[in-house]
């Protein structure tokens, strides 16, 4: 195994209070060893990325945390929760505390918006009178910038549009922590900005400690208050944007560097 990277953590963290915690985590499908000793900890009100390549276990990781995998070993914590040892009716509390935005969205193409964003009230049993049920939707769409697609179907939509639908309908039960699952993936570098940006405004606004598994540079540039490197199975460096770029180890310049004659060209 590679040995970690000494960096050191953001300051602007509050080391007191971790709301995921996850340690020496391990993950493998058969001979295929995901994640191997894997240690990482969000604290709260931070926007922590996870920068890794394609297959190298990111989103194995987030789904181990929201417990719809279930790692081999180690201990992942999640808000105080031991998240392996929750049955079904607590995991199913924990998921309304924690936002999940998946890579591929999953909006309910039958439903409107308005159905779309009222089904996780309904699903998480959220009493609220009809008018209160109007008002929240009403109000998280308008947080999102699409106030005018309440009655629209998720076909008529724009892939930008569609992932700030799926961001309201995971903001609109005021989640603790927000996951993000590449959330620029597909997106022009326009709209990859406008979410990227919202990302941060969203994470100030509702006040969420968030999870950001990208490799998008750009959006790691923008939302990253500190980054975690998942290489070969574990946390191979962990820093700022500004200090793993100015890094030189040779695994970690490997994703700089590419992105860097990216932006020589443009
Ligand atoms: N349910 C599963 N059963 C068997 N193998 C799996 C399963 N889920 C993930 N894997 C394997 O685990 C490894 C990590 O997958 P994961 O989806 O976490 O990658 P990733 O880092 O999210 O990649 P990407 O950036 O492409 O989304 C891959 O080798 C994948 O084939
Ligand atoms: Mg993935």
């Amino acid at each position: 195994m590679i040995d970690q990277l000494n960096i050191s953590l953001n300051n602007n963290t509050d080391a007191a209070t971790p709301v995921i915690s996850v340690e020496h985590m391990f993950k493998s499908f058969g001979a295929n060893h995901v994640l191997i000793d894997f240690n990482m900890q969000l604290y709260k009100g931070e926007n922590l990325v996870v920068l890794g390549k394609s297959g190298s276990g990111k989103s194995v990781l987030i789904k181990c945390i929201i417990g719809l995998l279930e790692q081999d070993s180690g201990a992942i914590d999640v808000l105080g929760n031991d998240v392996q040892n929750l049955d079904e009716k607590e995991l199913d509390e924990l998921r309304a505390k924690v936002g999940f935005l998946f890579q591929s969205n999953a909006l309910y193409d039958s439903m409107t918006v308005r159905e779309n964003l009222e089904f996780p009230l309904r699903r998480h049993w959220i009493k609220l009178t009809a008018a209160e049920t109007d008002a929240k939707v009403k109000d998280v769409l308008e947080n999102v910038g699409l106030a005018h697609t309440i009655d629209m179907m998720p076909a008529e939509l724009s892939g930008g549009m569609r992932k700030r639908i799926a961001l309201a309908r995971t903001l609109i039960l005021d989640p603790e922590i927000m996951l993000y699952d590449e959330p620029t993936t597909g997106l022009d570098p326009i709209t990859a900005k406008e979410i990227s940006e919202l990302i941060v405004t969203m994470g100030e606004k509702y006040n969420t400690s968030s999870i950001i598994i990208s490799h998008d540079m750009n959006c790691i540039r923008m939302t990253a208050d500190r980054i975690v490197m998942l290489i070969d199975g574990c946390c191979y460096a962990q820093g700022t944007f500004t200090e793993l770029e100015q890094n030189n180890d040779p695994l970690v310049k490997q994703f700089f560097q590419q992105w860097q004659s990216k932006l020589s060209i443009t």
